[in-house]
């Protein structure tokens, strides 16, 4: 089984976010963008993809290659969805990780992201 988990704190996150305007862009894609502009606090939503980025680098043991190559979708639910593309995807196909399972919460002060996924590879 592979793991990853992160936690950033919201307000930290915010002032990054604030003082370097095109992090924003060089960080989450156009979808993840609208997700979190569309919300009441954008920072808490985007600490949290921040946070799923990092945990999937983490779960795959490389840390993340490129913040793009990571994707968080909400369903129509409301459930967050974690895809990989690129370099990050076939660092998860070499090891034999199966589809990764993603959960996020956020109080005002922090947010969190577990990543889980199956892997084939009984040594990782
Ligand atoms: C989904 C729910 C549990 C979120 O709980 P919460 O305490 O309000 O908020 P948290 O900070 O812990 O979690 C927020 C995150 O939950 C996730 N989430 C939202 N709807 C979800 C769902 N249906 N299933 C799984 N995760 C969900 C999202 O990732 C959200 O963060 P994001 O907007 O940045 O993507 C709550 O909105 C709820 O009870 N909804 C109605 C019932 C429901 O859909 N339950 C399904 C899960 S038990």
């Amino acid at each position: 089984m592979l793991v990853g988990i992160d936690i950033i704190e919201n307000g930290r996150f915010a002032r990054v976010l604030a003082r370097r305007p095109r992090l924003a862009e060089r960080v989450f894609t156009r979808r993840e963008r609208e997700y979190c502009l569309s919300k009441r606090a954008p920072a808490r939503h985007y600490a949290a993809r921040f946070a799923a980025k990092e945990a999937v680098g983490k779960a795959l043991g490389t840390g993340v290659i490129s913040w793009k190559e990571i994707e968080v979708v909400n369903s129509g639910s409301g459930r967050p969805q974690v895809s990989v593309s690129g370099a990050t995807a076939e660092v998860a196909r070499r090891a034999g990780a199966g589809p990764l399972e993603l959960s996020l919460s956020h109080s005002d002060s922090v947010s969190v992201a577990i990543v889980v996924a199956k892997s084939g590879n009984l040594n990782m």
